[in-house]
């Protein structure tokens, strides 16, 4: 059988370990794409991932290049291209960097595979997943970015917290655009089936939900330098996986919405079916009022964002 295929753009902390995890698991191939600038440390890191294969019992090929040719043919291929968020710098503040990075990729992805699909981590990530769905020219459910699984996994990682329970028995469900005004969906979440609600008292609910939404920032003031990168790199593998072996995952994505949840024209976190064809399908659910009136203050801010897009 022959083997998949994902290129990473950007081999920074969230790139490499992205290409380490993909390595790890075996999935498929990796390239790690980086300008030419970083061409000796990409070389570096990709020869260091392949000698961990050694301990570890893989034998994934991975490979660095500055070239895009050698992406051809990739059946996903990964953004993290562009400018981290920095100390006291919003994800907001980027766009305008990053959105002439997420230009310039998506041409060349497209022109050396022009039948992948395309999954978006860059900051502010809603509003790049729309900059390069536009740039692709691809079908919308071929072009997808990455926030609710990494958003959901620290609620749920906070809920562990908090119950003194394992991480991977809470089930959290987040929606909305990647940035404060994200909707951690209360009564969505649960316990291996026991309601949140019925676990923890409303003013520790409310506590959680706020670390969520401010969790980027949080390690981005701890880490002094940069942004999370092992807990991004994993939601991102999450949704690599479910592609590449056509999971039929129930996962939230940035996914493109024109009609479902009563939007028009714009990319943000809903729950979506992840498979081989990319987002098949958006699931939509049947939000109280007051989840409609969250949902729809996050869908303005994303709007909000897309609207000061130069492209
Ligand atoms: C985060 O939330 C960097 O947006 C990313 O950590």
């Amino acid at each position: 059988m022959k083997r998949k295929k994902v290129s990473i753009i950007g081999s920074g902390h969230t790139g490499s370990t992205l290409a380490f995890i993909i390595a790890l698991r075996d999935i498929a191939d990796v390239i790690l794409v980086d300008r030419e600038k970083n061409k000796d440390k990409i070389k570096g890191k990709t020869l260091d991932i392949l000698q961990s294969g050694s301990i570890l019992g893989f034998d994934t090929h991975v490979k660095s290049t500055v070239d895009y040719r050698d992406t051809a043919g990739s059946d996903v291929v990964v953004i993290t291209a562009g400018v981290p968020r920095l100390p006291g710098m919003t994800r907001d503040e980027l766009i305008q960097t990053n959105e002439q990075v997420m230009i310039e990729v998506t041409e060349q992805i497209v022109q050396y595979s022009p039948e992948c699909k395309i999954i978006v981590l860059t900051n502010p990530v809603d509003a790049m997943t729309y900059t390069v769905y536009k740039k692709s020219g691809f079908s919308s459910e071929r072009v997808m970015g990455q926030s609710g699984i990494l958003d959901s996994a620290r609620f749920n990682t906070f809920v562990a917290e908090a119950l003194g329970i394992a991480v991977n028995d809470v089930h959290g469900l987040v929606l909305g655009g990647h940035g404060d005004t994200m909707v951690p969906l209360i009564r969505h979440s649960q316990v291996n089936g026991i309601p949140l609600n019925e676990l923890l008292p409303q003013e520790k609910i409310q506590e959680i939900v706020k670390r969520t939404q401010n969790g980027g920032a949080e390690i981005v003031k701890l880490l002094g330098d940069g942004s999370a990168y092992y807990a991004p790199s994993a939601a991102v593998y999450e949704m690599v996986e479910a592609i590449i072996l056509d999971k039929k995952r129930v996962l939230p994505s940035i996914a493109y919405c024109d009609g479902p949840y009563d939007l028009e024209d714009l990319y943000i976190g809903v729950p979506t079916l992840l498979g081989s064809r990319g987002v098949e399908k958006i699931i939509e659910l049947d939000l109280t009022e007051e989840e409609q009136q969250q949902f729809k203050h996050s869908a303005e801010a994303v709007r909000e964002l897309k609207s000061t897009l130069k492209g």
